[in-house]
This record gives structure tokens, sequence and C-alpha cells, in this order.
């Protein structure tokens, strides 16, 4: 069990930034592991850094050490010498010159239940260290403008870890006495110490090479647990990918001799990019037809992606404090983002992650959790790997891109690497290599990055017909969030076309009153109007085209005319937005209707527009597929916002679903049928679109009810020849509560039993069916073999998708739910409080329900809050969420 610290725990400022009063050029380490009784030696090279006076005392970081001895130079320092505790070793008077600090402490992994530090999972070690962990191996400056370089001696019995893995080029090995072994690695390049990494245990492992543009040969490894590295094909060859695109779009080249990556099973997060040696948690490794969806391929290839690339972002240029934590990740995922686009379709990829910014970042940003991209002030780092630090992060990189073009983005990003390499830097040195190399103001620019909260802006427009001109006017706003009741105005990039009568963009003339690049809109001011002359048929605006900046856009459209865009508007992701506007506009009337306890009523013309999406043959099948989905229950919530009653939005969405299954029953059959594939199965973007329309034709069907359609449903379960098929026929053979899905829930299981990534879908199933009897499942299913609260992935599939993926019984009215995953967190504190804290996090949105479940909501975070002890982390959340 972990120790928990009681107090409440201060907060750390961005204003309060110092540079570090020592410096460490290198550090040797030797780690003698056994599992519970690890002795780690620390050999640091440190000076002081300047500007410190002679004999300032050196804190090191540390948390939950047990010091064995200390020494400076080789000498063994006296107990006045030095000041120890669990969380921080003082020297209290260093040597002025430079000096070596030798430093011995005791870790136990197996007692590591946080994942933070070293631990072990499925008896193998390994480490964690962003963003404070380092600090539970050894006492260090733990602080990301700290670089060092890293040898790493890894001893132990040659049975229980024949691999043993650090970072960098391997440089020596061989055996000891008593049965042990030894390797050393060592990393040229100056790090952080959250980029150290270790890895000891039985792996398996695939080995492939590439060689980079410069035609030097690296070497490729993936270690998994032995017997499932033919389940890493998939993995590897997205990683070659991922390096051929990085050298043709960045120009970024790989650098060391080996890259190696590595699965575990217990993993608090997706992946992580230590130097060389990336840790993945499996499900972003594993992968074939059997198990793995076209959604666990399409995110495999990007966490890839996303890890690779922050070779350069994140590990040869890294931030300067954890405040710039979007320096590196909202960069990043932009890069993964843009992959992506360029492996599959540019538009469909543009559409999933709007879809999840809107849903998670939007989210946050609306609640008592929002903070700015770039934070200014934090209570516990780990709380801060957010939607609004990586998705919204990643928009502003797109934004930037927008504004200076291609060209000008790739000349800014150029510039960066060649300024900042080798060093942790800021968002503030990041933007200026930007504003350098275009001769840009970015001033403005910067606001996003400090201002939390989601702009909305309003647009009226006004055509003059025999003028020929078109008025739009923006009016931009921001609402207040935490800490900061008012805004200035931002740069908002307004993508934009003026759809003609044939759906053409027309052409204009003089353009007055607002900067008009390119196709781009820059409305700047609170107030902003443009006029468009030389316009010669009415025009419908498409606004915000590609979603070109995260904000929300209100107004402007009639219905008539978003039905036009659905229709007609060039621009896809526009078409995908016109049919959201209109499903969105019709579902919170139709909600406001199931909550007066009135009939809901349907929609004919919407009908019509969603059967002729599904029914042209022109639209690629993945774009037609997401664009028949409706907005989800939480989506609905958000842009109701205020008093919101989970019932009725599913007794509303639920209708117009069945209205459509019914209406467009036809088409849905016949797509289901001219959809199937004849071929072996295949992860591509075209065969998973063809897939993902045929099993949303199909969920409409069986939304429709009656025999025939569960009959089908049944057989496209039993006839699955792949996992994406099997699990969207199951999903849907339970949310429609069909008879037949007790047994394809029975046949699921008994298939795929010992194969835990494959019941973490069993659990999120059942966890996501909207049913009154869920909650009471959800509790048996925690007493289920192949449970365990001490497992991530599967508190997650169960527990998190409960909580997170399904709204009403989450939502109960009698607070059974919200008191369920409150005694969830507070369990889970005890041995990981990442984990719970993030669980905690699902309480984001309580206070935009209805009075009742919004008491309830509160009373069950009241008892969080009163609990002692509790960690750091959920204090951080539970505090935010009640202020
Ligand atoms: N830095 C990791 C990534 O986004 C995420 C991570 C954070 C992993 C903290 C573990 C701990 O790539
Ligand atoms: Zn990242």
């Amino acid at each position: 069990m972990t120790s928990v610290k009681n107090e409440t725990a201060s907060a750390v400022r961005l204003a309060d930034y110092r540079p570090p009063e020592y410096l460490i050029d290198t550090i040797s380490l030797t780690i003698a592991l056994d599992p519970t009784e690890t002795r780690v030696t620390a050999e640091m090279a440190i000076r002081r850094n300047n500007g410190t006076p002679r004999n300032a005392p050196l804190r090191l970081d540390g948390d939950e050490l047990s010091l064995q001895s200390v020494r400076i130079d080789g000498k063994r320092l006296s107990g006045d010498a030095y000041h120890a505790t669990p969380d921080l070793l003082t020297i209290t008077a260093p040597p002025e010159g430079a000096f070596t600090l030798t430093v011995e402490t005791l870790v136990d992994p197996t007692a590591n239940t946080q994942l933070m530090g070293l631990y072990r999972s499925s008896g193998n070690y390994c480490t964690q260290c962003e963003a404070e962990g380092f600090r539970r191996i050894t006492y260090f400056l733990d602080r990301p403008d700290v670089l060092a370089v890293y040898t790493t001696r890894i001893e132990a019995k040659k049975d229980d870890a024949p691999i043993l893995l650090a970072n960098g080029n391997l440089t020596d090995s061989g055996d000891l006495p008593d049965g042990r072994h030894y390797a050393v690695w060592n990393d040229p390049f100056p790090k952080p110490s959250y980029l150290f990494a270790m890895v000891a245990g039985s792996l398996g492992v695939v080995e492939d090479e590439f060689t980079t543009q410069s035609g030097r040969k690296v070497d490729l490894k993936i270690y998994v647990e032995p017997g499932k590295e033919p389940r890493c094909a998939y993995a590897m060859d997205a990683l070659k990918r991922s390096m051929t695109w990085d050298e043709e779009a960045f120009g970024r080249e790989y650098d060391l001799d080996i890259f190696m990556i590595v699965a575990v099973s217990d993993f608090n997060m997706g992946a992580m990019e230590n130097k060389g040696l990336n840790v993945f948690n499996d499900r972003y490794i594993l992968a074939d037809p059997q198990t793995a969806t076209d959604q666990d391929y399409a995110n495999i290839e990007a966490v890839i992606a996303h890890e690779y690339f922050h070779n350069w972002t994140g590990n040869r240029i890294t931030c300067r404090d954890w405040f710039q934590l979007c320096l590196k990740e909202g960069l990043t995922v932009f890069r993964d983002q843009e992959f992506s686009s360029d492996q599959r379709s540019r538009a469909v990829k543009r559409i999933s992650d709007v879809r999840l910014l809107k849903s998670h970042q939007f989210a946050e940003d609306a609640g008592p959790l929002a903070h700015p991209v770039r934070p200014n002030t934090y209570k516990e780092i780990n709380n801060f790997y957010t939607a609004t630090v990586y998705e919204k992060g990643a928009e502003l990189i797109r934004m930037l891109k927008t504004l200076l073009g291609p060209e000008g983005f790739r000349a800014g990003m150029d510039l960066y690497f060649e300024l900042h390499d080798g060093e942790a830097v800021t968002v503030e040195d990041f933007l200026a290599a930007f504003a350098d190399a275009t001769g840009t103001d970015l001033s403005q620019f910067m606001l996003w990055y400090e201002q939390a909260g989601t702009p909305a802006l309003a647009v009226t427009s006004a055509f003059d017909a025999t003028a020929e001109k078109l008025t739009l006017t923006f009016e931009q706003s921001c609402p207040p969030t935490p800490g900061q009741p008012v805004k200035k105005p931002m740069h908002i990039p307004v993508r934009f076309g003026l759809v003609g009568p044939d759906g053409q963009d027309l052409s204009y003339g003089a353009v007055a009153g607002a900067t008009v690049t390119g196709d781009t809109i820059h409305v700047v001011d609170e107030r902003h109007r443009v006029t468009f002359s030389g316009v010669k048929a009415p025009p419908v605006p498409s606004l915000l085209r590609g979603f070109s900046a995260p904000v929300k856009l209100v107004g402007g459209l009639t219905t008539g005319e978003f039905g036009f865009l659905a229709g007609h508007d060039s621009d896809p992701f526009n078409r995908w937005q016109a049919i959201q506007n209109l499903a969105m506009g019709l579902l919170t009337e139709t909600t406001a209707a199931a909550h007066a306890g009135k009939p809901v009523p349907s929609d004919d013309s919407f009908l019509d527009a969603m059967g002729a999406i599904a029914s042209d043959t022109g639209l690629d099948p993945a774009f037609r597929a997401l664009a028949l989905q409706l907005p989800g229950e939480t989506d609905i919530a958000r842009d109701i916002g205020e008093d919101v009653d989970p019932d009725a939005i599913a007794t509303a969405r639920n209708a117009l679903r069945s209205a459509i299954g019914t209406a467009l029953g036809d088409i849905f059959r016949s797509l289901y049928d001219t959809l199937a594939d004849s071929g072996p199965y295949s992860p591509d973007a075209d065969a998973a679109g063809r897939r993902a329309l045929r099993n949303v034709a199909l969920d409409y069907l069986l939304a429709a009810g009656g025999e025939a359609a569960e009959a089908r449903a049944r057989d496209h379960y039993f006839g699955a020849d792949n996992m994406t098929d099997r699990l969207a026929a199951m999903t849907s053979l339970v949310h429609a509560a069909a008879p037949a899905a007790r047994e394809a829930l029975t046949d699921f299981h008994d298939r795929f039993a010992g194969d835990p990534l494959v019941i973490d879908k069993w659990f999120a199933v059942q966890a996501a069916a909207p049913f009154a009897g869920t909650l009471s499942k959800v509790e048996e299913l925690t007493t289920h073999t192949a449970f365990s609260w001490s497992n991530p992935n599967r508190v997650r599939s169960l527990i998190g998708v409960f909580a997170t993926g399904n709204p009403t019984q989450f939502n109960r009215a009698d607070g059974a739910g919200f008191e369920f995953i409150a005694n969830a967190v507070l369990k889970l504190d005890r041995s990981n409080p990442q984990v719970a804290a993030r669980l905690l996090s699902a309480f984001r949105s309580w206070r935009a329900l209805e009075p009742e479940r919004r008491e309830r909501a509160e009373a069950a975070l009241r008892q969080v809050a009163a609990t002692t002890p509790l960690s750091a982390d959920v204090q951080d959340i539970v505090s935010r969420s009640l202020d």
C-alpha cells in the first residue's frame, strides 16, 4: 500500500519559476534488482549553476525513498552533513567546485502499486518516470530543466530477468556470481529524468530494421510477453511508417542506433516516450484481426507515431518546467494527427478528432476543471495530462499553421529545431521561432495558451442582392473559468467559403473591414464586421471549415441552410458539421419534450437528409458512417448546458434512432448486403470504412426493432471473422436488449477468456448498457476472476466506462451511480491515486445537472472530500470540482 500524503498540497506557480541552483551533467546508475529490495546506487557529477551562492544547500527530490548512504567524492558523509527524509535529501554545505555525489537507496518494486517509479508488471520490472517518478528511484533534481547523460547498469537473476534494457546503446553485459548477470546501457543524449527508463524480465522480441534518410541503419525491437510476438506486426509496420513520415514531413531523422518498445500490461496511461526505450500500455501494441477492432488498429498507429515523434518534440527539445507540458504534448498530438491524416482519410480523421475534442475538451473547458492550455498554477501535475493540454494544445498548433501557411509553419518548425536542440524551453521560445521565421506578431495568438474556456463566436449574415454585398458580423466572447473572470479577444482564424446555389463556392471582389487571407477570415476584435463585394448570387456562408478554431460557432444559418450545406458543401468537415447541427437542433427540442413528458416529435426533412447521406455512393463509406451517427448523449447535454436531464436526452435520442432505422430500413438493409467484405480481413482505412458503415446500418436496423433485425445481428455476431464485426454486433444486441444479447455475451466471454485485453471489451460493453440493472451488474463484475482493481486497463474498462460512457446510469436519479463511483475512487486512491483522480473527473459536468441529480452528485463529491487520508491527486480534483 502506498503512503498517502495527508496535508493539502501547496500550489506550484509558473511565476515562481527559478533556474536550478545546481546542475547534474552525468548520472551513473547501478540498479541491483530484487522483487522487494532493489538497491539503487546513483553517482552524479554535480556543479553549481551560474549565479548560485557558494555553499547553497543542495536539495534533491525523493518520494518514499529509503536512504542507505551518501558520499561526496567517494567519502562517506557524516550525519550532520546531510538531512534525509523519504521526500528530500539536503546536503547542507556542498563543495564549492564540481563534485561527485553518490547516493544509495533501497526501493520496493513489488509494493509499488501506483505504477510510478520502479514497479512490477506480470513478473517483469519496469519504470515510469514522467512526470515525477524518477524521485521514487533515487534522490535527484527531478525537474525537466536538469539534463544529464545517463549510464545505467542493471543487475538481476538471470532466470528471473534474462532481458535487461535501459535508454541508449548497450555498452557491456556479462555474467555475475550466483546466477546473476548485468547489462550496461549508455544514452549519449542529455535528457531530463522523466525520460529515464529501465525494463527487465522475460520478454519475447520482434526485430526489424530501418534505414534513415542519411543512410544509417537503426535496429527496431518490440518486446512483449512471450507468445504474443505475432501480435506485434502492425505496431512494427506503423513504427517504420512513422519514421519515414517524420523525415518527409518535418525533416526529422532518428538519432540512436537502436529504438526499442516494451509492451506492459499494467500502465497508468497510453504509452511513454522514454529516450530510445518507449514503454507502452500493451493495448496500444497488440493486435490481430481476431482480437483487435479497426479502432484499435488506428489507435495503435496513432500512439506508436505519437511516442516516436516525441523523440524530437519532447526529447531532443524538452520542457523547461511542467507548465510547458503542451509544448511537447499539443505539438506531438498535432504531429500524430497529421501522420494519421496522411496515412488514411484526412476528412474522416479530422471529423473523428473534432468529435473527441468536443466531447472531452469542450466538456472539461465548460466545468470546474477548466484550465488554460498552459496552466499557470497546479497542485498535482499528474492531473494536467488533460484533453485541454493534449487536444486543445494540438488545435493551437493547427491554428498556427493556418495563420502562417504550410511554408511559414515549416520554416518556424525548422528554426525551432535549429535554435533549441538539446534545450529545455518554454511556449514563448516556441512561438518566438515562428514569429522570427515569418516576421509575424504572435502576441495576440499567445492568449490561446493563457486563457481557458471555449470562446463563443456568434455570427449574423446579411446579403444585399442589389448591391451584391454580403456582410458577416462576428462577435466573440469567452465564458469565465476558474481564476479567470474576464477574457481578452483572441485571434480566431475562420476558414470559409460562400456557397452558391449550385454548391460551388462563389467568387467575390473587394473585402472590407477585416483581414482575409486566402480562405481565412481573421477575427481579432470582440466585434468584427466583414463585407464582401461582388457576390453575384445569394450565398450560404460555410464558416469554420475544417474546424479552423476551437470555438463554439453560434447562429448565422437557418435549418434550411444547414440542410443545404449538408448536401452541398465542398468542405467535407462542414458537411458533417451541418448534419450534426441539424441533429442537435432537433435533439435539444425533442429532449425538452421528453423532459416535459410530452410525445417526442419527429422530423421528416431530417430523415430525408440522413437518407441522402446513407445512399450517396459518391461519399466515402467511412464519412457516411460518421455522418449517420447522432451526437452522443453527453454532447447533447453539453449543448443544453443547464438543468440537464440525462433520461430525457436518452429518450429523445433513442426515439430518433428508431425513427431513422424505421424510415431508412430499406437503405440500411441494402447497405448491409452490398458492403459485405468477401476477401480476408485487412485493417486498412477503406476496408475499415466499409465495415463501419455496415455496422452503423446494422445498429439502426436493430434500433428500429423486429425479429428479422435481431436475427441478422445474431448472424453477424456468429458469422464474424474479425473483432470489429463481432464486437459491433454484440454491442448492438446488448444495447437493443435483444434476446440474443445474453447468448453473444456468453459466447464472447468463453471464446476470449484468458485474453485480458479482449475481456476488457466484454466488461466495457456491459458497463455501457443503458439499463437500470447495469449498476448491480457492474458491481457483480468487480468480483469476476478477470477483473482486478490493481490493473488500470481493467478499472477503466469496467468502472471508467460506467462513469464516462453510460450517462443515464452514472447519472441515475437516485444517486446510486455517483455513490458507486465515489466509493470506487476512494478504494483506488489507496493503491493508485492517479487512476483514482482520473476516475473522479467523471464528475466534471455535475453542476449542469437538474437540481435533484446535482444535489446527489454534490453529496458524493462531499463524501470523497471528507475522507482522510486522500492523495494529493484526488484532493486536488475534488476540491476544484466543488469550488
Ligand atoms: N508522455 C506520455 C505521452 O503522451 C503520456 C504519459 C504521461 C505517460 C505521464 C505516462 C505518464 O506520450
Ligand atoms: Zn505525448
